[in-house]
């Protein structure tokens, strides 16, 4: 099977495994623990030397096929799902850093990523390094012998900043240091971090993979890559795995020890999600850019960002990164937030919510919400103004999404 869309259906060969009692969809396999026919077996299974499922904090069958699934999604080496996005970047990042490391990132991120490395990790003596990623160049005066990584966000969310990855990379290939990227926003599909010398990939499952907002999940990619061998935090790993020393550093310590494992219900929902992927994809991204396009001509909208738009200053590089397509998100600017609430409120079928790569069209208002306790001036830094809204598009008919719109633009 060539075509992805074929193979996030049936997985690399059509799945025959007679444990599945040829079911055409994977069984829930809720079951905390399994059973070893002897001793010897339950010592292979906690020593590494077989693969058997022994406790679903640390595998399950369900999870392990979505797993295998989203390997040949990505192309990546390994892959580790866990219970949310946010799980997927804390797990990384304690696995890769110990006081005294530092990490560089932009200010754009998402909130709770932004909190979790500004507060979380600078408690722990980890330091984030907030660059201008927009200007690769500038990385380099932040980067010293304690980096142990590079982290952004492909467009940002909310501001849909989208950076120079091949240059980001390029500074991260000369500098020996692994690139990771949170692909929440355009999934591998749109996306393939594979071919950007990417090392590590995040994503949250929470969004498109879940089928329209299921259930909540992350996943967590890993590339072949020869980076670790200079983070003296994984010197042994190196030298008894070689290159899968992130993984397995990741998965026999750090995964464990947190917890946060995905559950076989909510891998079974992703797993369904998965089947119509490219599907829901394909239409939300139509659909985005045709709203973008519209919000571009209301005169109550006072600024439009969305990277498939070609006065959109990401368009060459969205052209060049994810075949022109930018996602489901536009960041919209109204008035002030006066006007952005009024809108709001007046809104008839786009719902008011969180989430995004929802089948709904949902909108919020970040400075109020998702950036509540951040300072003024923080917020001012990471562009999050007071006029600011972030609407994800769905998969509605067009015409209703620009009625609802239309008709609540006209009560300001
Ligand atoms: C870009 C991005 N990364 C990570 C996350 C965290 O994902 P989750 O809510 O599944 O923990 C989010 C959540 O909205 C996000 O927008």
């Amino acid at each position: 099977m060539q075509h992805i869309s074929s193979r996030l259906i049936h997985g690399q060969t059509p799945q025959k495994d007679a444990t599945f009692n040829r079911s055409l969809k994977t069984p829930i396999f809720e079951s905390a623990s399994f059973d070893f026919a002897t001793a010897e077996e339950a010592e292979n299974a906690f020593t590494g030397a077989s693969e058997a499922f022994a406790y679903s904090r640390i595998s399950n069958p369900t999870v392990t096929e979505l797993q295998n699934r989203l390997k040949v999604f990505s192309n990546a080496e390994h892959c580790l799902c866990v219970a949310s996005g946010m799980a997927a970047i804390s797990n990384v990042f304690l696995t890769l850093c110990s006081s005294g490391d530092n990490i560089i990132t932009s200010q754009y991120l998402f909130g709770n990523t932004l909190s979790f490395f500004s507060k979380t990790l600078r408690s722990f003596g980890i330091e984030a390094r907030f660059s201008n990623l927009e200007q690769p160049s500038s990385i380099i005066e932040n980067i010293d012998d304690n980096t142990r990584a590079i982290f952004l966000e492909l467009p940002t969310n909310p501001q849909l900043i989208v950076f120079d990855v091949p240059a980001i990379s390029q500074i991260a290939r000369e500098k020996n240091i692994p690139l990771i990227v949170d692909n929440t926003v355009l999934t591998p599909y749109l996306f393939p971090c594979d071919q950007h010398n990417v090392d590590i990939e995040i994503f949250s499952n929470t969004k498109f993979v879940s089928g329209g907002a299921t259930s909540i999940g992350g996943t967590i990619l890993v590339y072949p890559s020869d980076k670790w061998a200079n983070n003296p935090k994984l010197e042994a790993d190196c030298q008894k795995f070689g290159r899968d020393a992130f993984y397995k550093r990741l998965f026999k310590e750090i995964y464990r020890n947190i917890g946060a494992c995905l559950s076989p219900n909510n891998a079974y929902l992703q797993l369904l999600g998965l089947e119509t992927l490219t599907l829901r994809i394909d239409r939300i991204m139509d659909n985005t850019l045709e709203i973008a396009r519209f919000l571009q001509d209301q005169p109550k909208v006072e600024t439009v960002r969305y990277g498939a738009l070609e006065n959109d200053p990401g368009y060459n590089l969205t052209k060049q990164l994810s075949q022109g397509k930018a996602g489901c998100l536009i960041n919209m600017a109204l008035k002030d937030k006066t006007a952005c609430f009024q809108f709001m409120n007046a809104l008839e079928m786009i719902r008011r919510g969180t989430n995004f790569c929802d089948n709904k069209s949902m909108i919020i208002h970040p400075a109020s919400t998702i950036y509540w306790d951040f300072s003024r001036e923080d917020k001012q830094k990471m562009c999050i103004s007071e006029g600011m809204l972030r609407l994800s598009v769905g998969l509605e008919d067009l015409s209703d999404i620009k009625a609802d719109i239309e008709q609540a633009l006209s009560t300001i």
